[in-house]
């Protein structure tokens, strides 16, 4: 490599056109992903406190967020339930009349451009607020597969295109590989929450999915934030058991995790910009701490750059319609 001053790296930052030339990493509108918070009811439109700019909606208010979305080019939505109902076992997730059903079928009949990806999990039908169904106090793993199954199949069944466990129960992805499979549902995707650590940054969502735990925590299931070489076996996990996308959750605080997860298997990766990444932001800003949309396009743009080819983000609509100028 040649030395100063024959090689001066700062000759091609002179224009915003020679940096536009040779910037290395680009992001597209198509490749993120906006969560979207469904409750039943029409014409619901309720703030979610923590999250400033995030409701959640009625399937009618839905998809008037999810039109936006469409309309700047946005790849897809991911869709979280908050069900009438919930009880110890979490049933209201497999009801095919449930708010995500409706909203997926919805979905399809009103914006078939979108992809329309479902979390699958217990926690927001739960009455324990757990990912799973609790034996003895303890969240049991085999128990939950069953129960993840109905749910994903019943999301399968309204259409959803991308099914999203993000439960971390162990063998959960061949379960409901499987079951889609038994159904006819051989053409539906499974995009596997693989590396998803037990992290302080889900606060916000909590309060938007009201899936908060009414004791203890999700240490039992989801990864301790120190582990990388248990996140690759995780990863891997999931590839044998048939996901066709993996994810790490959450992005900023794990962009050395969405690197190796990249690089080592090469696997077509989304990465997760959580509630409190999305929170810290829209606080700063607000206080006039940061540049609100300069901090919001560098976030995304390091989450790309580290290797993730899908962000999911609550900033998805911001950020398309920056970048379509
Ligand atoms: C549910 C789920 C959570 C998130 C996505 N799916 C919360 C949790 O595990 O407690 C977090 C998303 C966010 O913080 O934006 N299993
Ligand atoms: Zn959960």
């Amino acid at each position: 490599m040649p030395a100063f001053p024959e090689y001066r790296p700062r000759r091609l930052r002179r224009t915003a056109a020679l940096r536009a030339m040779v910037r290395e990493t680009l992001l597209a509108p198509s490749q993120l992903v906006l969560p979207l918070f469904v409750r039943p009811g029409s014409g619901v439109r309720q703030p979610v406190s923590s999250m400033p700019g995030v409701n959640q909606t009625s399937v009618d208010e839905m998809l008037t967020d999810a039109r936006a979305a469409a309309e700047q080019g946005v790849g897809g939505v991911l869709l979280f339930g908050i069900p009438a109902h919930k009880d110890a076992e979490g049933s209201s997730a497999w009801d095919d009349e449930g708010p995500v059903q409706q909203a997926v079928r919805a979905l399809k009949r009103e914006l078939p451009q979108l992809v329309v990806i479902t979390d699958v999990c217990m926690c927001e039908y739960t009455s324990h607020g757990h990912c799973g169904v609790l034996v003895n106090g303890d969240v049991d793993n085999d128990a939950t597969l069953e129960l993840l199954a109905r749910e994903a199949l019943s999301h399968a069944r309204a259409g959803a295109d991308v099914v999203a466990p993000s439960d971390m129960m162990d063998g959960r992805v061949g379960a409901i590989r499987r079951a889609l499979d038994a159904n006819g549902f051989d053409q539906t995707s499974i995009m596997a929450y693989s590396a998803k650590f037990a992290s302080a940054y889900y606060g916000p969502f909590r309060e938007a999915a009201e899936s908060t735990p009414q004791s203890g925590d999700r240490r039992g299931y989801q990864m301790d934030p120190g582990n990388a070489e248990e996140a690759l076996r995780e990863t891997w996990q999931d590839i044998e058991e048939g996901a066709d996308m993996v994810m790490v959750k959450p992005a900023g605080p794990f962009l050395d995790i969405v690197a190796r997860v990249k690089m080592e298997t090469g696997y077509p990766l989304a990465a997760y910009q959580v509630s409190g990444e999305f929170a810290m932001i829209q606080a700063a800003a607000e206080r006039g701490w940061i540049d609100r949309e300069r901090a919001m396009m560098e976030s995304l743009l390091g989450i790309r750059r580290a290797g993730a080819d899908v962000i999911i983000t609550y900033f998805a609509v911001d950020a398309a319609r920056l970048l379509n100028g």
